[in-house]
């Protein structure tokens, strides 16, 4: 049977993609932003925590879904998928490989279960997906894990409530537990922490308020699934509002254990904020 084994959240400012892909990570600016990642490359390459499968809930920016056609909830279906060009060419890393036979099979349980998800066979991915990849598994030949890529829309309103991304979590736990073959499932979260990308509030970082919201992951999941809109908005900023995609994560773990926390402003305009939690029972 698989299993979820552990949640993963991170940022995905694409700064972190640069300075990766640069060779920029000793420079001074960036040595502070890749050593909270040290801890989490140790972890996850010991045997007992590599992944086979990698659940990764993002946000599309306008690369693969334009204002043609705005799924709420999408899920990545088809066998492979390419970093997408966002304006400066494709990122230089790894062809993304999906688990197929996951992925439909998620697909068909959540849709049974009231989750109306779009099937997409054909997409390219872009810094929502492929920076989380490269801050925790840094520059591999290939992936060291499948990936089940679902996408969250949090770019244009109306977008699903925390409260529901944490039922849709609970429901992507429920499906990966009926799932036949012994896999070690992780799900991760990306996107936030607080920051605001234009306006006049732009530069927006509420440290107090990320903080506490990391305490809760673990201390008061209750409270995160009631968070509503505006006070995403008003207190973490337009983009804050990212963190539901988190909560998709927390909904499909149990009582999870917080191993590892990281946290430093600034990244670009923004805060950063990364945990690994592991899940319980
Ligand atoms: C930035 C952060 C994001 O989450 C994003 O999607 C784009 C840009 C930023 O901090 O620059
Ligand atoms: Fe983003």
């Amino acid at each position: 049977m698989a299993k979820i084994t552990a949640g993963v959240a991170t940022s995905h400012v694409p700064l972190i993609g640069v300075g990766i892909d640069q060779g920029k990570c000793d420079e001074p600016y960036f040595k502070p932003i890749f050593a909270g990642y040290d801890w989490t490359k140790e972890w996850i390459a010991k045997p007992e925590n590599k992944p086979d499968v990698v659940i990764l809930v993002y946000n599309d920016h306008a690369s693969a879904f334009g204002q043609e056609i705005i799924p709420t909830f999408a899920i990545g279906c088809a066998e492979e998928f390419t970093s997408a060009d966002e304006g400066w060419g494709p990122r230089p890393v790894p062809k993304i490989k999906n688990h197929s036979d996951l992925a439909w099979h998620i697909a068909e349980n959540l849709i049974l279960d009231e989750f109306d998800m779009t099937i997409i066979n054909e997409m390219d991915v872009d810094h929502g997906l492929t920076v989380p990849l490269s801050a925790i598994f840094g520059q591999p030949d290939s992936w060291p894990a499948l990936i089940v890529p679902i996408m969250i829309n949090v770019v244009t309103y109306p977008i699903a409530s925390g409260d529901r991304c944490f039922r849709l979590g609970q429901s992507i736990k429920r499906a990966v537990e009926r799932f036949p073959s012994d896999l070690n499932v992780q799900i991760w979260g990306t996107g936030g922490m607080s920051h605001q990308l234009q306006g006049p509030r732009a530069g927006l970082i509420n440290q107090k308020w990320d903080q506490t919201f990391l305490d809760d992951l673990t201390a008061d999941p209750e409270r995160l699934r009631q968070i509503p809109h505006i006070e995403y908005l008003r207190e973490a900023g337009s983009e804050g509002i990212e963190l539901v995609m988190w909560l998709v994560m927390l909904g499909a773990l149990t009582n999870p254990k917080e191993l590892h926390r990281h946290y430093h402003v600034p990244a670009s305009n923004t805060a950063l904020g990364h945990i690994v939690l592991e899940n319980g029972k």
